[in-house]
């Protein structure tokens, strides 16, 4: 009776602890791999990039928006960034208007649009 009055705090610990590591475990399960094609990934670099990454020098694109930490984010975070992507990309929003005017070869093409909507699109559903 003693032996194992002395033993169940210590199976007790032993379960906790490991119902801890289960619950943790599938907690922390690395996000839905996220990738860019590379024809995505060469539109955002030659029309989005600029901005929108350490390299931009304003500050308001990159609080919007930082096209490196998309793929170490929560699948929850980035589906929101990929629907406002999506919307940008829809109204022809982005690049800014303003600056399409000072380097027009900034704008996407009707081929660069399509693109990057059907991949914006596709994981924006992604959950
Ligand atoms: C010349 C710089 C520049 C370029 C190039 C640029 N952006 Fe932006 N972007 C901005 C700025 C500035 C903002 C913030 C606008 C604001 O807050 O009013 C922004 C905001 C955004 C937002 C957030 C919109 C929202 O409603 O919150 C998204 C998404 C976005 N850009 C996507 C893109 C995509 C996609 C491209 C490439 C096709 C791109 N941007 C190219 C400057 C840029």
């Amino acid at each position: 009776m003693r032996k194992t009055h002395t033993f169940s705090p210590f199976l007790g610990a032993f379960l906790l602890l490991f119902v801890v590591m289960l619950l943790s475990s599938t907690s922390e399960a690395p996000p839905r791999k996220f990738k860019f094609s590379k024809k995505v990934d060469t539109i955002v670099q030659s029309k989005c990039y600029g901005c929108h990454s350490e390299k931009g020098r304003g500050q308001k694109a990159k609080d919007k928006l930082m096209w490196d930490d998309l793929a170490g984010m929560s699948a929850q975070d980035r589906v929101k960034k990929m629907e406002l992507i999506q919307a940008v990309v829809e109204k022809g929003a982005m690049p800014p208007k303003r600056m399409v005017e000072r380097k027009p070869e900034l704008k996407l093409t009707d081929k660069e649009t399509k693109a990057l909507k059907k991949w914006a699109k596709r994981h924006a559903k992604a959950k």
